[in-house]
């Protein structure tokens, strides 16, 4: 059961009677932080109070009055100036454990009116290297899919991979440029990767060398500027320090811009053969648009090229997915709505929702800096039609609740006016949620790149992972009292579920708004808050087991109770039944961070204590320490089972 939910359902009913709406209010019924002030806490009187011009106390004292929670709760407590503090009676605390223990879903009810989510995630542009910023996508995507489907809801993983792009211009372009036959016959997916970056990287320095003397022109605009606004900044008046500031945050993206330009520019100048073909390329950049345009525009030698490539392009990523352990219900890129494209144009034509503007077609927004185009001048479709037209089969195919976007920051104008158009265009009844997320940075702060420039691949960033990994299982290995326990085979088995385990949660644990730095000790830390150390406490229970030599199984056959006298038992006790709590309260705001912290909790708050201070398997009697092995069964099982909604393993032994 849901304790949380429950108390504040309980507390409804009483400030119903305050308010019309207590919803609001509702969100102020909370876990207690601290275990003196027990085990939740309301924190309702004190705007109640405000908003009745009464005294705060008085309220709480008749709130506590009108409460119905004695079956749950010892009395509960006014303190301070107004909260209600409650705590568990342990007599009940000790039967819902009970009832969890003896429940595979571990306490968590399915939700009442199960909901349809399609889950739009990971979606990288396929035939690219796939880079750092996918796996977040990926992973946040992917938990958040096992973790709605555990709850009962119905969920459709889409991987809306962008097949359709400039992207395959280049390699179309590469391929009757550059193509090495042997290698492709080799190796088709390295030959075309080779191709894209050479192509891309040829576009790029044209673009760059065009772009290199605007930038300096703007820098040094900014600069005068920023000379001018100095004094006015120095009067120390604020608007001024805050403008200046903004110049100079500015001012500091240009350089940025400006030297990676040029380091692109002089990469090419350096190495005379790419010299010479950037040479002899001059407009490569307008010609792989072209190349894209015809194969938009179906020309059949372009179309040909494109399904041969992309077999090859879906492996690629497969096996990534494979390795991530993440799977997709369907996969439908931008391809595959390409022919749907000129019928969604038509129609928010017709709908007077979209117009002509200067020869593109244009929707206006209200409150938008700029229209959403979704036809380009020359007949080109946008990313934003593609959208459109995934929405609509979406919603005919599927009807969902609700459509989540895992996408990064960067695109959170994009789909607010994607909503917006969706809106007007008549598609109301369904949540629309940009699940948006940070930066992957560099211990510089910078966004995560390898010492080249590249970004850096994911598939280079799981092998790292997982050889780190195997030393940090070596070494704890190697350090046990009785002298190593694993195999050779055992050890790069433990390493790739600990490697894997450890990149996906150090991407999960970061509130997924937030940019993050990426640091391949913190991750691996088995002391401090990372997969690892979850891993390692729970082959710890399992090796209590194993010395014991006990069958969990075994415990609840022979109907062992709880027992709850220390402190420490009562506080791991509750923690595990907030399982439920932290599980929606993960969902309701589509944070996966929400678990990993409720899950370290567990682990590092109170289990830890409660092993360091209440001893086992050498507990003063057998009823105590069946109680006790029942309280580590389960703390492993909530870790399995929450780390498993991560998309994370877990090892019997390490
Ligand atoms: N392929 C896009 C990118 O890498 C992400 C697509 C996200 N999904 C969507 N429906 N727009 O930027």
């Amino acid at each position: 059961m849901n304790l949380l939910a429950e108390i504040r359902s309980r507390f409804a009913d009483v400030l119903a009677q305050y308010v019309e709406d207590p919803s609001g209010l509702i969100d102020l019924v909370r876990r207690s932080q601290d275990a003196k002030f027990g085990d939740y806490q309301a924190n309702v009187a004190m705007p109640l109070g405000k908003r009745l011009s009464r005294p705060p106390r008085d309220i709480a004292a008749e709130i506590v009055e009108k409460l119905e929670i004695d079956d749950l709760c010892e009395q509960p407590e006014v303190a301070g100036p107004g909260f209600i503090n409650l705590r568990i009676r342990d007599a009940r605390l000790v039967d819902l454990l009970t009832d969890t223990a003896g429940d595979q879903r571990l306490g968590v009810p399915r939700v009442e009116a199960p909901r349809t989510y399609v889950v739009d995630y990971s979606a990288p542009n396929v035939a690219k290297p796939m880079h750092v910023g996918h796996i977040r996508s990926t992973v946040i995507g992917d938990a958040l899919v096992r973790t709605l489907r555990f709850l009962g809801h119905q969920v459709i993983g889409d991987n809306h991979i962008g097949d359709w792009g400039t992207q395959f211009g280049m390699i179309i372009y590469g391929y009757r440029h550059f193509l090495d036959e042997e290698a492709y016959a080799k190796s088709p997916v390295r030959e075309l990767a080779r191709l894209y970056r050479l192509v891309n990287q040829l576009v790029e320095y044209h673009a760059c060398r065009e772009k290199i003397p605007e930038l300096k022109q703007q820098i040094a605009q900014l600069q005068g500027e920023l000379e001018q606004s100095g004094a006015e900044a120095a009067s120390g008046d604020k608007k001024a320090k805050k403008a200046r500031r903004r110049l100079e945050s500015r001012l500091q993206e240009l350089r940025d811009q400006l030297r990676e330009a040029e380091q692109k520019v002089a990469a090419v100048d350096a190495d005379p053969m790419l010299a010479e073909l950037a040479r002899q390329h001059a407009d490569v950049g307008e010609a792989v648009l072209r190349e894209t345009a015809r194969l938009h525009a179906g020309d059949e030698e372009n179309l040909k090229l494109w399904r041969q490539f992309m077999p090859a392009c879906l492996r690629e990523i497969e096996r990534v997915y494979e390795r991530l352990g993440v799977k997709f219900d369907v996969t439908l890129g931008e391809s595959f709505y390409h022919d749907q494209l000129p019928d969604v144009v038509a129609d928010l034509k017709a709908r007077g929702l979209a117009v002509e503007s200067d020869g593109a077609v244009c929707i206006f927004l209200e409150n938008s800096p700029a229209p959403m185009i979704i036809q380009k001048k020359d007949g080109a479709y946008l990313y934003a039609t593609t959208d459109l037209a995934t929405i609509r089969y979406r919603m005919k195919t599927w009807s969902p609740d609700a459509i989540l976007y895992v996408v990064d920051h960067r695109q959170s104008l994009h789909f607010e006016q994607l909503f917006a158009v969706a809106r007007k265009w008549g598609y109301t009844d369904v949540e629309l949620t940009h699940v948006s997320f940070g930066t992957v940075l560099g211990e510089d702060g910078r966004p995560f790149k390898t010492r080249s420039g590249d970004t850096v691949g994911l598939e280079g960033l799981l092998d790292e992972a997982v050889r780190r990994a195997r030393r940090v299982v070596a070494a704890n290995d190697d350090a046990k009292p009785g002298g190593p326990e694993l195999s050779e085979a055992e050890r790069d088995q433990i390493a790739e579920v600990v490697g894997i385990g450890a990149l996906k949660y150090a991407d999960l644990m970061h509130n997924r708004t937030s940019d993050y730095v990426f640091s391949y000790e913190k991750m691996l830390n088995d002391r401090g808050d990372s997969a690892t150390y979850l891993q390692y406490a729970y082959a710890r229970v399992r090796s209590i087991f194993a010395r014991g030599n006990v069958r969990p199984e075994a415990l609840y056959e022979a109907g062992a109770s709880l027992l709850l006298e220390t402190p420490e038992e009562r506080g791991l006790a509750m923690q595990l039944l907030r399982f439920a709590e932290a599980l929606e309260q993960m969902l309701a705001d589509y944070r996966p961070n929400v678990l990993t912290a409720y899950l370290f909790e567990l682990a590092d708050r109170y289990f830890s204590p409660f092993y360091d201070r209440c001893p086992v398997l050498k507990a003063e009697n057998p009823r105590l320490r069946d109680s006790r092995l029942l309280l580590c069964d389960l703390t492993a099982r909530v870790l399995k089972q929450g780390l498993a909604l991560l998309g994370i393993q877990v090892v019997e032994k390490m």
